[in-house]
């Protein structure tokens, strides 16, 4: 049986991952208005491993006999000032939610649970991917700053991403 206090930092940690999904769908929409279908594509995607991000932290909840509690996922940002601003959003996002990981981590240190301290290594793997992927983009475009065509031509390259 999970304790209370590692349920409950679940819980919010489901929230966040929640609110990730929302806020990369937000971007997939700005980009869609904005005609870069690349970056929504990659948005998508983005949205859609956050998703199971959350799932994954639900399965476990429910895998031990623990409480799902979902709350309120807060609005996200509608609006960016561009290509750039929305990746750098990502990539500081991604930073928070590597802090929040941590925390999550050191939560099931103090609780010696054992499970949760294996499951969160799964998450931790994942951030780097995670910061990796925001900065890749972000380097790309640094490079090619106001070229018009070429932020056309690396949004044809972000279409193709696949699932992972
Ligand atoms: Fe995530
Ligand atoms: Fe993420």
């Amino acid at each position: 049986m999970i304790s209370k206090t590692m349920q409950d930092a679940i819980n919010a940690q489901i929230n966040k991952e929640m609110f990730s999904s929302y806020l990369y769908l937000s971007m997939a929409a700005y980009f869609e208005n904005t005609g870069l279908s690349g970056a929504a594509k990659w948005m998508y995607v983005q949205s859609g491993e956050e998703t199971e991000h959350a799932m994954k932290f639900f399965a476990h909840l429910i895998d031990r006999g623990g409480k799902v509690e979902l709350a309120a996922i807060a609005a996200p940002e509608t609006a960016w000032a561009g290509p750039m601003a929305a990746f750098k959003a990502v990539s500081e996002h991604e930073q928070m939610i590597t802090k929040s990981i941590y925390d999550l981590y050191e939560v099931a240190l103090a609780e010696k649970d054992y499970p949760a301290q294996v499951l969160l290594q799964w998450y931790i793997n994942e951030q780097v991917e995670e910061e990796k992927n925001a900065t890749q983009v972000i380097e790309s475009m640094s490079r090619i700053e106001a070229h018009e065509t070429a932020i056309l031509q690396l949004d044809h390259q972000l279409a193709k991403r696949g699932s992972k």
